[in-house]
């Protein structure tokens, strides 16, 4: 029988530590379920302590979301696992996941602490886990520079007070594949008890998903992974990307296999860049738009004769052909609600009212409305579907090569109407001018990508923003068939970022985040 890979997906957590990601409770939510049905073991929700808005999140994935367990963060403090355990109390299963800097560096510069100390904090705060749930996972955060014989005095310690994981986080993506698989072989061998041994690498030499790899094939059975490899700084190991090694590789990682229905990965990764506002970048192993995009003639030709000459995944097999056409111009009301049922999509009310009107102007102007394009939409209408979100009402904009660009906006909040007018370099430029007024915001524009949703003339166009406000860095995205209407989306949809965040302005306010 095959021994399993645990999935320990920290997208939530970790992923959402990205700059300028900070996903609602009803963002993240919207995530887990559909992590639910790629069928990960954990989800991590997220580090309860470190505001309301994390703990109000962990709290409604433990007690909405069904299937995998449901994992918060926690420092060692005691104070910290009570108010983990009270987010994640109503899961059906819950796993308490502490964590304590074990490096010297972090312990002289963040935690003030000697050897002796960190080890009695271990103790205590895996102990309180433990009197909580039978599920613990302990961390000595920076543990790949950390002095080999206190890690190992550390770990034991997780043990012998109750851990039943015990995770190797690669913090700062310093390790190296075949040094990181001799660490866990290593740990593996010298502590003893009943535990499972995982894998948190980062990935700041790009050498996340090896390290992962490397540390299954030397004995881990969880990895923990980000969708799109989202995480601080250069982010974690990508889920997808592990999971399809294993898959592909069963001679690399015989007997070794995970749960996950890969025909779900590429909805999963599509759902978490739009809510991120982080894009997907073409050439992205498994779930990039190129992954299976075939250039060169000899390539393309090989491919027609037989798909195995140049790929060695199925595209289907990771949703990646989910791309058909869904809609046209002429479909019902219940033909659009019942699609996006059937694609795990639950729009209601006024939002599907919404959505469905922008369908239909869709329509009019696209010939062929595939899955792609009506999960871009949507997202689009969910995003501005609270009552105090700014939302486009109407935009009207001249441009060209005579004349200055300019552009009028109305914008609407909370049954206010906010209209503005500005001139600007262009017309993208006036409207988020014009925004700017109308909101009261004045931001610095970042960063803009477009690209199209789907192929052809009568592509959407997705504009993803990056915004600047002081301390604040938030991201938005919008779609349309025109591109200086999705850049008004996507910059309205960053300023309710960044108002929600300002109104969380106690987001990390522990001392030590981790
Ligand atoms: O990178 C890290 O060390 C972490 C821990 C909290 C596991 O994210
Ligand atoms: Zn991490």
């Amino acid at each position: 029988m095959d021994e399993k890979l645990i999935i320990f997906d920290t997208t939530l957590r970790d992923g959402e530590q990205s700059p300028g990601i900070s996903l609602d409770s009803a963002e993240k939510l919207e995530i887990a379920e559909q992590l639910a049905r790629l069928n990960v073991d954990y989800i991590e929700a997220g580090f309860p302590v470190a505001s309301q808005g994390d703990f109000d999140a962990v709290q409604a994935i433990a007690r909405q979301v069904h299937g995998p367990i449901i994992a918060g963060l926690s420092r060692t403090h005691l104070g910290d696992v009570d108010r983990c355990w009270e987010a994640l109390r109503d899961a059906e299963k819950a796993r308490i996941h502490v964590f304590i800097s074990t490096s010297p560096s972090h312990m002289e510069h963040m935690l003030k602490m000697d050897q002796h100390q960190v080890l009695a904090e271990t103790m205590q705060g895996v102990e309180r886990a433990r009197s909580h749930t039978m599920d613990v996972e302990f961390s000595p955060q920076d543990a790949t520079r950390t002095p080999l014989d206190f890690m190992l005095q550390v770990l034991q310690t997780a043990v012998d007070s109750g851990a039943t994981t015990l995770n190797i986080p690669d913090t700062v993506g310093y390790g190296i594949p075949w040094d990181f698989g001799a660490l866990i072989q290593y740990v593996k061998s010298q502590i003893s008890g009943n535990f499972v041994i995982s894998t948190h690498c980062h990935n700041d030499l790009g050498l996340a998903t090896a390290n992962s790899l490397a540390g299954v094939q030397a004995g881990a059975r969880q990895v923990e992974v980000c969708i799109n490899g989202l995480g601080e700084r250069a982010g974690n190991a990508a889920l997808e990307e592990v999971v399809m090694a294993v898959k592909i590789r069963p001679d690399q990682f015989p007997g070794i296999s995970t749960q996950i229905r890969t025909e779900e990965l590429a909805r999963t990764s599509r759902l978490v860049s739009r809510l991120t506002g982080y894009p997907v970048q073409y050439n992205k192993a498994v779930v990039g738009k190129n992954a299976f995009t075939h250039e060169s003639g000899i390539h393309q030709h090989g491919v027609l004769m037989d798909r195995e000459t140049y790929e060695i995944i199925d595209a289907q097999s990771v949703g990646q052909k989910g791309s058909q056409i869904v809609l046209g111009k002429h479909s019902g009301r219940h033909a659009f609600s019942e699609t996006l049922k059937n694609m795990g999509l639950e729009v209601h009310g006024d939002t599907l009212n919404q959505a469905f009107f922008r369908f239909k102007e869709l329509a009019d102007r696209k010939m062929e409305i595939t899955e792609a394009d009506l999960e871009a939409l949507v997202a689009d209408e969910i995003s501005s579907e609270a009552s105090n979100m700014y939302s486009l009402a109407e935009l009207e904009v001249g441009g060209g090569t005579v004349g200055t660009p300019n552009a009028r906006v109305v914008i609407t909040k909370g049954g206010e109407r906010l209209e503005a007018r500005a001139d600007g370099n262009g017309m993208i430029d006036a409207a988020g001018k014009a925004i700017q007024i109308a909101t009261g915001l004045q931001t610095n524009l970042v960063g803009f990508t477009v690209s199209s949703v789907t192929g052809g003339e009568d592509a959407q166009g997705e504009v993803v923003v990056q915004l600047a406000y002081g301390e604040f860095k938030v991201s938005g995205r919008g779609v349309s068939t025109d591109v200086v209407e999705a850049s008004a989306r996507a910059y309205l949809n960053a300023v309710n970022r960044l108002s929600r965040s300002m109104a969380r302005k106690d987001i990390r306010d522990v001392e030590v985040g981790p």
